[in-house]
């Protein structure tokens, strides 16, 4: 088995450290405060070819692998959960959607933008009450021929009011269950379509999260992707590539608070030597690097196999599953390294600790990522 990253892994790994470094830094704390999109840095990011990592080069895209795409996020991560999500949501869900399901006319017309990073795409999934039971849609899109009329309300969607182009899931006919579930693409501009209210999180305070409204909105049948009833397939497999990319995302997260951890016990003097020379703080960053390694070893599995045509959702769900625990436990520790300094903003950690538990909630809980590995397990 071989563990070393190509040379094309590590010019991505630069590429995405320094830019996370230098431009993403200097302004995270704010945004997190006032609950500012990252607009101008996110714009940059698709400049330089990270909104659509993995998409073939003929669509816009970077024509990269996931294990590429996973690093990226990682390293993005570890300054800011909140740019991440977007990216994430992007790549693997939007992009991957569309490339991967959509029609010729679906990929020059949305995919290429999205890619790109001149638009951005959303992923509408959740809703009041369909959240881990994701085939209880009641958002409905009725077939009326031609179009379909589209009604209901979707809530939590990453990218929510600064997204174009929205995948919204949605029940064709009751009757049928999950088989009766399409997936449609939504234009920002369709009549009846209201971006919602914005979210007051506890984490990623820089991501825009929204509930959107959808009132007999028409959506032309060509905007449909896959067959008749696809929709709830569609979603549980860009689900499965999504889970790595947060999963990636939780890693990110953890490693991020453990850098400033290792970096913040170096300096820090108590009863007159570096707190790192104190075996209470030495033991608890071996611990603390063994577990982000643990992770980070199933994150890059998951990606791989994805990258070689293997079977991802077990190996996804338990990278995200594992590696967002990581970051939950490793977060907290980094700010009890830190003592007072990391209850305070400045030292970024306490932001670290609040971004860490999204990723036990959202592109599935934990307790979703345990049905789907149960279930691999179980046969
Ligand atoms: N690939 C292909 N097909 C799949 C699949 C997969 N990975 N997983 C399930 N399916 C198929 C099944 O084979 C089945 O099809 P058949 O009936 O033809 O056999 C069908 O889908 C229904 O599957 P299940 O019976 O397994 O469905 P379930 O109701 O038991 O649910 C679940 C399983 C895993 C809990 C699923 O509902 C789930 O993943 N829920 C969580 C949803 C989620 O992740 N939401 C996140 C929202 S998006 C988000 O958070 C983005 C963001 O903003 C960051």
């Amino acid at each position: 088995m071989n563990f070393e990253l190509t040379e094309e892994h590590l010019a991505v790994r630069d590429a995405a450290r320094n830019f996370a470094q230098n431009v993403l830094k200097s302004g995270v704390i704010e945004r997190d405060r006032d609950q500012k999109f990252a607009t101008d840095e996110i714009k940059q990011l698709g400049e330089l070819g990270f909104m659509g990592m993995m998409v073939d080069p003929k669509y816009g895209g970077g024509g990269m692998d996931t294990l590429s795409y996973a690093i990226a996020i990682e390293e993005i991560s570890k300054v800011d959960a909140s740019v991440s999500v977007c990216l994430s949501v992007n790549n693997s869900l939007v992009c991957y959607g569309l490339e991967k399901f959509g029609t010729e006319e679906q990929k020059q017309k949305y995919l290429v933008p999205l890619a790109k990073g001149e638009k951005i795409g959303a992923f509408c999934l959740s809703e009041p009450e369909a959240g881990s039971d994701a085939t209880s849609q009641r958002t409905t899109a009725i077939d009326m021929g031609d179009y379909y009329l589209l009604n209901g309300t979707k809530n939590w969607i990453t990218n929510g009011s600064s997204a174009s182009t929205y995948l919204v899931i949605a029940q064709t006919n009751t009757e049928l269950g999950h088989k009766g579930i399409n997936v449609l693409i939504v234009d920002r501009g369709m009549e009846g379509f209201i971006v919602g209210a914005k979210e007051d999180k506890m984490g990623i305070r820089g991501s825009d999260t929204h509930t959107l409204i959808f009132n007999d909105v028409k959506v032309p049948k060509e905007n449909r992707i896959g067959e008749d009833g696809f929709g709830f397939k569609f979603a549980m497999k860009t689900l499965a590539g999504g889970r790595i990319g947060i999963a990636a995302q939780a890693l990110g997260i953890a490693s991020g608070a453990f850098e400033l951890a290792t970096a913040y016990s170096k300096e820090r003097a108590a009863f007159g030597k570096p707190i790192s020379h104190h075996q209470a703080i030495a033991f608890k960053l071996a611990d603390m690097g063994t577990e982000i390694e643990a992770a980070r070893l199933l994150v890059y599995k998951s990606a791989v196999d994805k990258d070689l045509d293997r079977n991802y959702d077990q190996s996804g769900a338990m990278a995200k599953l594992y590696a967002s625990k990581v970051a939950m436990e490793q977060t907290v520790e980094a700010v009890q390294i830190h003592g007072g300094y990391g209850y305070v903003k400045e030292y970024h950690v306490e932001r670290l600790m609040r971004d860490a538990k999204i990723t036990q909630i959202y592109e599935g809980t934990s307790e979703v990522q345990k049905i789907v590995i149960s279930r691999g397990i179980l046969g």
